[in-house]
């Protein structure tokens, strides 16, 4: 009923020469005001301002989306395929609050707004699904693969994330949905998982388990008419796979290492070259080096979007809000120390050594270009004291703690402490998370630009470096800038948006209101 009356409330018409609506597309042209520096022999900083004028083409008919998770039982496949449902039936239930209607919360695609402008001295937001024509998340089909064989509603129970009277509710739903068989490499994720992979392709033909997982594809597709899909990765976090010249560098390599079943080719990088040659685009949503060069290079041939790496969910997302507010304010960070503990299996396949060392590699590198970009601070290098730690604690389940401690210099030597505690169950966090990755990339998919000059238009960069807002590690092409900043990735992504739909970025100036 809300969710009709906000519809039908908000509706965005841009009035300006800038844009048409014809035909199934918004046409925008977009005024890009950039700079380049010159760095001058005598140390003086040569700026150039310029303007490139960009026309942006967004296909505004939605397409029904399949979607596919690797690891669909895992604790986040489960709660994600359980949110969807819940809020697609509208369901509600009862916690030991009271009773609890489904929602979105923490999906900025289905509960964030963006400001379009002022009414008068009031600014205006709207819903950021309704900016842009985004897929409607009730109209989804969910598939996908476990080496675990239980179903969905078995999995959901094993998971312990949902409340008790939800999760009965959704059991009638969710029983008949099953994991298909998926790839198991024993050696990429932690020995402890072995006992419940009971759901896995026979031999180690890497060949032969490609073209299943494609055929996979293609199957789901058909069976459920879908215009596409959309795979992503949610399963255990890999170790890193030992990148070797000769297998992973190039698109022909990985296919011709994937042909020899080579030692170093990881699960995860099957499931991805599998769904490239099926043109669907990739999600990767674990730490792991699954998009290795040679993955780039045959996303690019074949014209897909590639995104990863590893969900930004809680402790990463606050510390690259944090450290950004304090080298902004001038303030030094000098360490930050990680604790978390989790009790849920991701933690488990996390206890093991080397699959720790793909998180922490994740969680350590966050900071890196916000210390960097303040040559006040950090004159001469830019690295500072960072530890992670995690720890496996089953009694804790999905609710993970994180600990952290940032010790920043401040005015005259004095030293600044700040401790935060963060509770929170992780996959609530991270469903959310999913069905933003997934939306939003397969809105990227119908939309295509034009630059100065340009004849035909075009996609954008294939590593869809713009959804780095959702993650640790933003996966970015060679010579683009890493992104990590919070603020700075989320006002990249709504001023896409904007931009799409024929409104300036915001810079925030509100000079109608300071100079009167
Ligand atoms: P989980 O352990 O509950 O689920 C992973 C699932 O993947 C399991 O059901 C497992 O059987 C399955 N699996 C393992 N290898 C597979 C393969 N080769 N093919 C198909 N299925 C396979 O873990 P959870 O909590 O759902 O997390 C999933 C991933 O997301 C982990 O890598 C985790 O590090 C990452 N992640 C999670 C965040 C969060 O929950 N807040 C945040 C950031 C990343």
């Amino acid at each position: 009923q809300l969710k009709k009356k906000l519809k039908k409330i908000f509706k965005m018409q841009v009035n300006s020469n800038n844009v048409t609506y014809e035909n199934g597309f918004i046409q925008a042209s977009y005024q890009y005001k950039s700079s380049n520096v010159e760095k001058l022999e005598n140390g003086t900083l040569k700026v150039t301002p310029k303007t490139t004028e960009y026309t942006f083409k967004t296909n505004t008919k939605v397409p029904k989306l399949g979607i596919m998770l690797v690891g669909w039982g895992g604790n986040n496949g489960t709660t994600f395929t359980a949110g969807l449902l819940a809020n697609k039936m509208k369901l509600s239930w009862f916690t030991k609050r009271g009773e609890q209607t489904a929602n979105y919360y923490g999906s900025i695609t289905q509960a964030s707004t963006i400001k379009v402008g002022c009414s008068g001295s009031e600014e205006v937001y709207l819903p950021m699904n309704q900016v842009l024509p985004l897929v409607n998340p009730d109209d989804v089909v969910i598939g996908g693969w476990d080496i675990s064989a239980l179903n969905l509603s078995q999995a959901m129970k094993r998971a312990q994330v949902l409340e008790y009277n939800l999760i009965e509710k959704l059991d009638p739903y969710m029983r008949d949905m099953v994991p298909k068989k998926a790839i198991y490499y024993e050696d990429f994720i932690a020995a402890n998982q072995k006992t419940r992979a009971d759901n896995i392709l026979e031999g180690h033909n890497k060949l032969e388990h490609l073209e299943t997982i494609r055929k996979d594809i293609r199957e789901f597709k058909a069976a459920n008419n879908c215009d596409k899909v959309i795979v992503l990765w949610t399963a255990n976090t890999e170790r890193f796979c030992q990148l070797t010249p000769g297998v992973h560098d190039t698109a022909e390599n990985v296919l011709k290492a994937i042909e020899n079943s080579e030692a170093e080719i990881s699960a995860s990088t099957v499931y991805a070259v599998a769904t490239i040659l099926e043109g669907c685009s990739y999600i990767n949503g674990s730490p792991q080096n699954t998009l290795v060069p040679g993955v780039i290079e045959l996303a690019k041939q074949k014209d897909v979007f590639i995104v990863g790496d590893d969900f930004k969910s809680g402790q990463t997302k606050i510390k690259t809000s944090l450290v950004d507010f304090l080298v902004s304010a001038g303030i030094k960070p000098q360490s930050i120390v990680s604790y978390n503990h989790l009790g849920n299996n991701d933690g488990k396949n996390l206890s093991s050594e080397k699959q720790f060392k793909s998180k922490e590699l994740s969680k350590k590198s966050c900071v890196d270009d916000i210390t960097g970009s303040n040559k006040i601070l950090y004159p001469e290098t830019n690295k500072i004291d960072h530890e992670i730690v995690i720890k496996y604690v089953p009694y804790t389940g999905d609710s993970k703690k994180a600990m952290d401690e940032y010790l920043s210099e401040i005015f005259l030597g004095g030293q600044h402490t700040l401790v935060l505690y963060n509770v929170c169950e992780d996959s609530l966090l991270a469903a959310p998370i999913i069905l933003d990755l997934i939306l939003i990339t397969e809105l990227f998919e119908r939309i295509e630009y034009k630059v100065d000059g340009m004849r035909t238009f075009q996609r954008f960069n294939r590593v869809l470096s713009t959804l780095g807002y959702l993650c640790k590690a933003p996966l970015t092409d060679e010579n683009t800038p890493l992104v990590n900043s919070l603020y700075r990735q989320k006002s990249a992504l709504d001023n896409i948006f904007k931009a799409c739909a024929g409104l300036h970025a915001d810079d925030n100036l509100l000079l109608e209101f300071k100079c009167p």
